[in-house]
């Protein structure tokens, strides 16, 4: 299995006429903050204990046990390829089980520019995300085209696809092989992001799933494993 990433040099960002963007990340601000507070039901029926955080990169809590040990690995010949960009923790969490799992190659999606994390690029970023602006990205290490196939993992911003995994599907369109693709968010359906990666790489994924910041609570393990496979089971 190869690990492959380059380092960020320097992106232009394109502006927009100040008033309407203030407007609009305004939206974002309050919008990506309202996340609910109760718990509710998992994928094993048992109530999982919520997450806080809906508007900032996840901060997971400490180490989780090798998922080798509880989700059999694959034993088969075909090649894997993981790809994501996580900005905190969560997404990189699950791509690495993914990585475990499949003996896979494992890119992490590099922007040219690195992102910050303060107030006016946590508002930069929803913008890119909502009108589907991608980031530029460093040239990947892995070509998919190699690969039997490929898990794809971005986080959710504003509701949307994160622009470097947008431009990673882009520079890839029509490239993948068999796909799953997996949306991270604070605590918002997948149906939309991963819609969008469908239409963006020109690829039907085989699985997909949503990963919610709950979810990587030691508590609510059980429905971690739970939705990691089913993600993994259809692409063995
Ligand atoms: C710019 C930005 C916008 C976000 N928008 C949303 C959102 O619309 N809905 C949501 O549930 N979470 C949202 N989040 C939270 C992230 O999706 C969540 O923290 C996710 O775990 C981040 O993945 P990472 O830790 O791998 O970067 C947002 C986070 C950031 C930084």
């Amino acid at each position: 299995m190869g690990i492959g990433s380059s380092r960020a040099i320097g992106e232009k960002f394109t502006p927009a006429p100040i008033l309407v963007f203030l407007v609009i990340l305004s939206s974002f601000a309050s919008g990506c903050a309202a996340a609910e507070n109760e718990s509710q039901i998992g994928q094993t029926g048992q109530p999982e204990q919520k997450a806080s955080v809906v508007s900032a990169p996840s901060a997971l809590p400490g180490s989780r046990p090798m998922i080798t040990d509880e989700i059999e690995p694959y034993s088969g010949d075909q090649r894997t390829l993981v790809v994501y960009f996580s900005q905190g923790e969560a997404t990189r969490w699950v791509a690495e089980d993914l990585m475990w799992i499949f003996g896979a190659d494992i890119e992490a999606i590099d922007e040219k520019r690195e992102r910050k994390t303060n107030f006016i690029n946590f508002m930069l970023s929803g913008f890119q995300s909502t009108f589907k602006i991608p980031s530029r990205i460093e040239k990947p290490m892995f070509d998919p085209a190699d690969y039997d196939k490929i898990f794809v993992l971005s986080p959710v911003w504003s509701w949307s696809l994160s622009p470097p995994v947008r431009a990673w599907l882009k520079t890839n369109k029509g490239k993948l092989p068999k796909a799953a693709f997996i949306a991270v968010s604070g605590d918002t359906k997948p149906d939309k992001v991963v819609a969008a990666m469908a239409k963006v790489s020109g690829a039907t994924p085989l699985a997909s799933a949503g990963f919610a910041e709950r979810h990587f609570l030691p508590e609510n393990r059980a429905s971690y494993l739970e939705l990691l496979r089913s993600v993994v089971d259809p692409m063995r």
